[in-house]
């Protein structure tokens, strides 16, 4: 049988782009600058975006659309068959478990969709109303496991299509509605008197909050936002069609990842600094202090509506690539059809979600390390897992992959001139400078 692929380069280029965008660029971003002091982690993100996650992205890239086949099988064929299919194996998994919790956190969004639709933020006098509603649904059982069901049957059901038919339908209308949503709420809220603190605090920098944890944060979120190091963008690649541009596709997509998350930043803290809120509320930002800004705000009632919607949306083009990955991996190696694929990932991903899920409220007397379930496995996966892939990628695309190969898939066999001419600075990039940098902003990040 044809293995499916992607109809064209714009529905490639809107699927990985719907995979970058998501939780990570509208909840975890602009917490995160909140967080670590505003316009300047901004900066320290986008050279690291740009230096070191982009030489990633681009192997990944390489790697995927070379092999066509799933990251097991890359990792494992292209390194003729050695122990480096145990990261492919890894690659597989990781995405799995981010998919659990990620799907939790798309029922809430769900959830706080159904909330703003009855308009229940309008009126909230107090940010102590705000928070007590939120915290109400992480801790109780049955509403967030039956948002996290519906989220995670959703993301099957775009899958179980496939890809040209599902996945990359699905990102064409999705992502260009994303768009058009986050851009109006952050054009509305630039208009709101006292906004102009927050743009302030977006874009002019305060050099001495950045620390050595301050950069280990924005390379872990460069990561996670451009879903790096999870055989996301390596399983996409293995779709996409020999004439592309690997360059071209694989910068549009860190620009639009990290455009979306500017304008999110751009939508959400000003709004924050005019109701005189703090925006170092860490991850109960979009939750908790966001509905209360709502709730404060003319028109609010709408523009919750359309704020989390766009977080589902969001959600969703980023859950989808995270399934397809096991998917395009138990239907290649496992030889099982794309339904009965789906239908047991969904099984296992929703048991883990479903722990994650009760970890806020039956089942927070479990800990680890200080953390209940959910947080562990969040910090696990994008401060270290993550970190691992990535790493084992440019590792094998600097040092295993012959540099003709490396050549031949990014410039198409020596046709795309402007490739042929970056060729030296990217084997560079992907030989020293990302494993380095890896490996001393990990290891400074923990000290
Ligand atoms: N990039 C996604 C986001 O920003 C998360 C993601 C991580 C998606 C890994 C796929 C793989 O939310």
């Amino acid at each position: 049988m044809k293995r499916d692929s992607f109809g064209s380069q714009i529905g490639a280029l809107l699927a990985m782009a719907g995979s970058a965008v998501g939780l990570g660029n509208l909840w975890r971003f602009p917490y995160l600058v909140g967080e670590n002091g505003g316009a300047a982690f901004i900066i320290i993100y986008i050279i690291l975006s740009f230096l070191i996650c982009l030489p990633i992205f681009i192997s990944e890239f390489i790697m995927g659309r070379r092999s066509q086949k799933n990251a097991y099988a890359t990792f494992k064929n292209l390194s003729g068959g050695s122990a480096w299919k145990w990261v492919g194996l890894f690659t597989i998994i990781v995405p799995l478990i981010v998919l659990s919790y990620y799907s939790v956190i798309g029922g809430w969004s769900i959830d706080y969709l159904l909330k703003s639709l009855t308009f229940s933020f309008s009126d909230m006098a107090q940010q102590n109303a705000a928070n007590s509603i939120f915290t109400e649904l992480v801790t109780s059982t049955w509403t967030p496991l039956l948002a996290h069901t519906v989220f995670l049957l959703v993301t099957a059901l775009v899958v179980v299509v496939g890809i040209k038919d599902g996945i990359e339908k699905f990102s064409k209308i999705m992502m260009p509605l994303l768009f058009f949503i986050v851009l109006a709420i952050a054009i509305y809220v630039i208009t709101l008197p006292g906004a102009k603190a927050g743009l302030d605090y977006l874009f002019r920098p305060d050099f001495s909050k950045i620390d050595a944890k301050a950069c280990a944060a924005a390379l872990g979120q460069a990561f996670f936002s451009l879903s790096l190091g999870f055989g996301t963008i390596m399983t996409y690649a293995s779709y996409v069609d020999k004439n592309d541009n690997i360059m071209k596709q694989s910068t549009a997509t860190a620009l639009s990842d990290l455009m979306f998350a500017l304008i999110a930043g751009v939508a959400i803290m000003p709004a924050v600094f005019a109701f005189g809120l703090d925006p170092q509320s860490g991850p109960g930002l979009v939750f908790e202090t966001l509905p209360y800004v709502f709730g404060q705000m003319p028109a609010g009632g709408l523009v919750a509506i359309l704020f989390f919607l766009a977080l589902l949306v969001a959600a969703l083009t980023s859950s989808i690539s995270m399934l397809e990955v096991a998917v395009a991996y138990l239907m290649e190696e496992k030889k099982f059809s794309r339904v009965s694929a789906c239908v047991a990932l969904f099984i296992f991903c929703w048991i883990i979600g479903a722990v994650c899920s009760l970890s806020f409220g039956p089942l927070s007397g479990i800990t680890i390390g200080g953390n209940n379930i959910f947080n562990f496995l969040d910090t696990l996966s994008s401060n270290v897992l993550m970190t691992l892939g990535s790493l084992f990628t440019v590792i094998f695309v600097g040092w295993r992959l012959k540099k003709t190969d490396v050549y031949e898939e990014f410039t198409n066999g020596g046709s795309l001139s402007a490739n042929v001419k970056l060729f030296g600075v990217l084997w560079f990039l992907v030989r020293y400078v990302a494993p380095l940098a890896i490996i001393f902003i990990f290891i400074s990040g923990l000290i």
